[in-house]
């Protein structure tokens, strides 16, 4: 056991995860490496959410291996798991945020509940951790007081708070409008380039992808649900010949990528 300083964050190893008989996640294998923005990506329900959800624990396999700092997370018990749950940041895709506490008072939950640092250091690292994501001055405001990407760039700050080596961020860019978008990516690439942190992102977004991504996956849906169908930098993918991946990086109507409707259904659900 133990970690390489020099070897992958995560080890990800014929991972399966099924739902009353159902397959969601199919034999899923790769690395991450320190310091990468590893991007996984693909349609909506392919299992982008659940393969988090099994990187940081919170569900487990219906069989495979999970590693993150060379530590099999189904042989940890649970001080090592609050142990681990420390080297971490988690950004939900709802940002979940405490609408009854402050900006501020949001931030500082993890410093909290965590660390035994005085009141008036928790104050200063949370106006630090506010500063870096562009909302000082915007701590006494309460969750419902502000816009859509300030709420996920707080979510931003808390997963911030702890100083992670690593940091998971599921759908961060999702509902938001292309500038804001821009703003998140920037924050993003902020976290590996300036922070030196090791970032996995959840994303349908092509555009965020590209833009973010040291490396990436792509999960594939119907025939090939919760199995990876490609994997590489963003060149690579961009090259890659396979039409259901250009289907969905181009965003193109039609292609191999199978609809949930026939096509007669579709017309009959559009004109009923
Ligand atoms: N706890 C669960 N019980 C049953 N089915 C689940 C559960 N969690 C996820 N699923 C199913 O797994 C599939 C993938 O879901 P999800 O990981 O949320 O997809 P994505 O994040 O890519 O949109 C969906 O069909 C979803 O209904
Ligand atoms: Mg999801």
């Amino acid at each position: 056991m133990g970690q390489d300083r020099n070897g992958p964050v995560i080890e990800v190893d014929e991972l399966v995860r099924e739902f009353d008989g159902r397959r969601v996640l199919d034999g899923i294998t790769f690395r991450v490496m320190p310091g990468e923005t590893f991007v996984i990506m693909g349609g909506s329900g392919c299992g982008k959410s659940t393969l988090l959800r099994h990187l940081i624990g919170t569900e487990r396999p219906t069989s495979g291996t999970v590693r993150l700092f060379g530590e099999d997370l189904a042989s940890l018990d649970a001080l090592g798991t609050i142990a681990l749950r420390k080297r971490f940041g988690m950004l939900f895709q709802s940002g979940a945020l405490l609408e009854s506490l402050t900006v501020a008072e949001n931030v500082a939950l993890p410093l909290e509940a965590h660390t035994r640092l005085a009141a008036s250091l928790i104050d200063i690292t949370v106006k630090m951790k506010l500063e870096q994501v562009g909302l000082t001055g915007h701590g006494e405001k309460y969750p419902a007081e502000i816009s859509g990407g300030m709420r996920k760039r707080v979510a931003l700050a808390r997963a911030l708070a702890m100083d992670p080596e690593l940091i998971f961020s599921d759908e961060p860019t999702s509902g938001l409008d292309p500038v804001m978008t821009a703003v998140i990516d920037q924050l993003t690439k902020d976290l590996s380039t300036k922070i030196g942190a090791t970032v996995v992102v959840v994303t349908h977004d092509m555009e965020s992808a590209f833009r973010i991504a040291t490396r990436m996956i792509m999960l594939g849906t119907g025939a090939s649900q919760g199995k990876i169908v490609a994997e590489g930098t963003p060149e690579e993918i961009r090259s890659n010949p396979d039409p259901m991946l250009q289907q969905f990086i181009q965003g193109l109507p039609d292609g191999p990528i199978p609809y949930k409707l026939s096509g007669d259904e579709y017309s009959e659900a559009l004109f009923r």
